[in-house]
């Protein structure tokens, strides 16, 4: 009787199973404030797998102040960890990017190759300060789409400009770039105003993409399974669907969303 009823509940529990490319995580180890070791990364891939996470685009962050690590000094850790993914399944794929702290010579330093675009693509991953104001956002954004890049904003609940006016989010999805939130703060992880506005955002189909940002195996660790569960019950399959793997996908084909 117990194992017929575990068996029941691993069928019904992998039917709900949503699979994820997530598109924000800092996995590659040493790089930045994210997996500390290999071990870290190899414990952090194999929950992203039980978690439905079958693509992962990892994001070390990027800071044009020199002192952040830069593509071509850790593309050895990264081929390690595409080769520990694919221990765990010969499907389960990483690529690489960078988390890019928002700087007037961002676009130099990507063209110089020191920073990278998602996959080596036209999307970029872009972070402001939390006390960014609307008009330099608004600037920063506009300067990139001018150079050609197609600017994803990461955990756009975290900017205080954002949360307070929701046609800030309105007017920037309207000039070509793209909502990136965070799975937890959809769970409360980040605050009760921070959750209000990703529900308002998921509401009016305002985001994007859905991403774990994940840092560790403590406090943020690479789950988005119940998160993404969420919104399809509130918000339906089909968006959850979207972004979660179809935008996604749309990104690594180099394909406008
Ligand atoms: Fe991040």
């Amino acid at each position: 009787m117990w194992l017929f009823r575990n068996i029941l509940e691993m069928t019904v529990w992998k039917k709900k199973m949503i699979e994820v490319i997530d598109i924000h995580s800092h996995i590659i180890p040493g790089v930045d404030d994210g997996s500390k070791d290999m071990n870290m990364t190899r414990d952090m891939l194999r929950l992203a797998w039980k978690e439905g996470i079958r693509v992962i685009v990892a994001t070390p962050h990027y800071k044009c102040d020199g002192m952040c690590k830069k593509s071509f000094e850790f593309r050895e850790y990264y081929e390690k960890v595409c080769q520990e993914a694919r221990k765990i399944h010969p499907d389960f794929a990483v690529f690489l990017g960078n988390e890019l702290m928002d700087s007037h010579s961002l676009c130099e330093e990507l063209e110089a190759g020191k920073a990278l675009t998602m996959a080596g693509l036209n999307y970029v991953l872009l972070e402001f300060a939390p006390s960014v104001d609307a008009c330099t956002m608004k600037h920063s954004l506009q300067r990139m789409q001018m150079h050609g890049y197609w600017p994803v904003i990461a955990h756009a609940e975290r900017y205080e400009c954002m949360r307070s006016s929701l046609e800030l989010t309105e007017t920037l999805v309207a000039m070509g770039c793209y909502i990136q939130v965070n799975a937890g703060s959809i769970m409360g992880k980040n605050g009760f105003r921070v959750k209000g506005y990703v529900k308002k955002i998921l509401s009016r189909e305002l985001v994007h993409f859905l991403g774990t940002d994940a840092h560790d195996m403590e406090k943020r660790k690479p789950e988005i399974q119940r998160s993404a569960a969420c919104i399809s019950d509130r918000y339906g399959a089909e968006y959850t669907a979207r972004i979660v793997w179809e935008n996604p996908c749309q990104l690594l084909a180099r394909k406008k969303i």
